[in-house]
């Protein structure tokens, strides 16, 4: 089948290697030049691990382009896999996925599926239809389907090549063969429905899993009030199959380019209707007060940070990852450098694009060491492996005054146990040193 995928984001790229390593022949489009080039090469513009790889053993059946027109002409299914950023008000900013319609119509020549990945409000892929259908060149047969994305990142190729499910939704028994054939290589359960209730599937899914780590998040604020200890409430709740044991990993709050925009997202859908989801608002409101917690738990020690060197390990919004979209470190370090801190920040990969928000404001080290070294006190914002792997010994060597603020439960806090670390992290006990 001659497949396009317009866009080379995360969901885009992802899914045209997947593609091509499942048999297809794959064109990819984008408008940046630059990317193009480097795809070209076998490079991903992306971090996401096994991509890079993935990519290269499939160029036989790979092409990069921005030339879409060509590649529109002949194209049997286009997959629109381009970003829905959020607008000031909360809602979905289409303005990407209708650009690529139009570019479809003016220039398909043969009948053509095109497949929705990227994630639309409800009633988006009716409107890209009748746009498509409005705007034709050609008189062909075209019909758009939503195959919604759940990939995460960091885990993309394994989450695309071995899904927990595909969902199918169209409106023609046509069209929902010819994606289904599309993934004939794949082994995973579909979900064969209408349009709406597809692209429903991936808000509801989202927005779940973003409401169970908020509501892990309370339950681990409670337990710090009545003195439980949320890791073991959340391993006692996990064993419990109907409630499972992912995703209740308490901590600072999500973040990335999906929960935070897919919930708000919801949310303005829901008033739009009159029906507000109270407890995708309540999630939302949850979230944005957890993602302050550590810089409320540092009042117990310090009034202000004025005058301090504070240590940031941890960037991005998670680890294995370079992306900063939402992070907590994004709200919390601006409060620090407010206050009159001085912020010392190391993480792996996020440095570089922190630099371009942040280029002198905070000092940026190679090694935890470096980081720790004379601070004042210590904020984990994402669990990278090299964090994980420090001692209580080390905090204590390196740091001026050893006071932990961890916001990932990266430690057991019995570990800290008389070794002079102030060690305080989410929904458990706080150890005094
Ligand atoms: C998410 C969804 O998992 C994916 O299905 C969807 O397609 C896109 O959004 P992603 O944003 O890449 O993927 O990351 P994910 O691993 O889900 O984590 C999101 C945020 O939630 C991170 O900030 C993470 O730290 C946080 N999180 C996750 C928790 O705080 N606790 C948990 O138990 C799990």
């Amino acid at each position: 089948m001659n497949i396009v995928v317009a866009g080379t984001g995360y969901v885009g790229l992802v899914t045209g290697v997947a593609l091509a390593n499942a048999g297809h022949c794959v064109t990819c489009v984008d408008v940046d030049q630059a990317k193009v080039e480097l795809m070209r090469q076998g490079v991903s513009p992306i971090y996401e691990p096994g991509l890079e790889e993935l990519m290269q053993e499939n160029m036989e059946r790979l092409t990069f382009t921005t030339d879409y027109a060509s590649a529109y002409r002949t194209a049997e299914v286009v997959f629109i896999g381009v970003g829905t950023p959020e607008k000031k008000d909360g809602s979905a900013n289409l303005s990407y996925v209708f650009q690529v319609a139009h570019q479809i119509a003016e220039n398909i020549e043969n009948d053509c599926i095109v497949v929705v990945k990227s994630t639309v409000p409800i009633g988006t892929n009716d409107k890209v239809e009748k746009l498509i259908k409005d705007n034709l060149a050609h008189d062909v047969w075209v019909e758009v389907v939503s195959n919604p994305e759940f990939l995460s990142q960091g885990t993309a190729v394994p989450d695309t090549l071995h899904a927990a499910r595909i969902v199918i939704g169209a409106e023609s028994d046509r069209a929902k063969e010819i994606v289904r054939n599309v993934y004939e290589n794949f082994h995973q359960p579909f979900v064969i429905t209408n349009r709406r209730s597809a692209e429903m599937i991936k808000y509801a899914s989202n927005d779940f899993l973003a409401l169970k780590i908020s509501y892990i998040n309370e339950i681990a604020n409670f337990c710090e009030i009545v003195g439980a200890n949320i890791e073991d409430v959340a391993k006692g709740m996990g064993y419990d199959p109907r409630i499972g044991n992912r995703f209740l990993h308490a901590g600072i709050g999500y973040g990335g380019s999906c929960f935070p925009k897919d919930t708000k997202a919801l949310h303005w859908m829901s008033n739009y209707y009159e029906r507000e989801l109270k407890t995708i608002k309540a999630a939302i409101e949850i979230n944005d007060s957890q993602k302050l917690k550590l810089i409320k738990k540092s009042k117990q020690y310090y009034d202000s940070l004025e005058g301090l060197t504070v240590a940031v390990l941890g960037l991005t919004f998670k680890p294995n990852t370079d992306d900063l979209r939402e992070a907590p470190s994004l709200v919390n370090i601006p409060i620090m450098l407010d206050d009159g801190a001085t912020v010392k920040a190391w993480d792996p990969v996020g440095v570089e694009n922190y630099k371009k928000k942040y280029p002198d404001e905070l000092q940026y080290c190679d090694t935890i060491e470096e980081t720790l070294k004379d601070a004042d006190i210590c904020f984990i914002f994402t669990e990278w492996q090299e964090v994980k792997d420090l001692k209580p010994e080390d905090f204590k060597r390196l740091m001026k005054k050893a006071i932990v603020l961890d916001g990932r439960n990266c430690y057991i806090p019995e570990t800290f146990s008389g070794s002079g670390v102030v060690y305080n992290s989410i929904g458990r006990t706080i150890v005094e040193g």
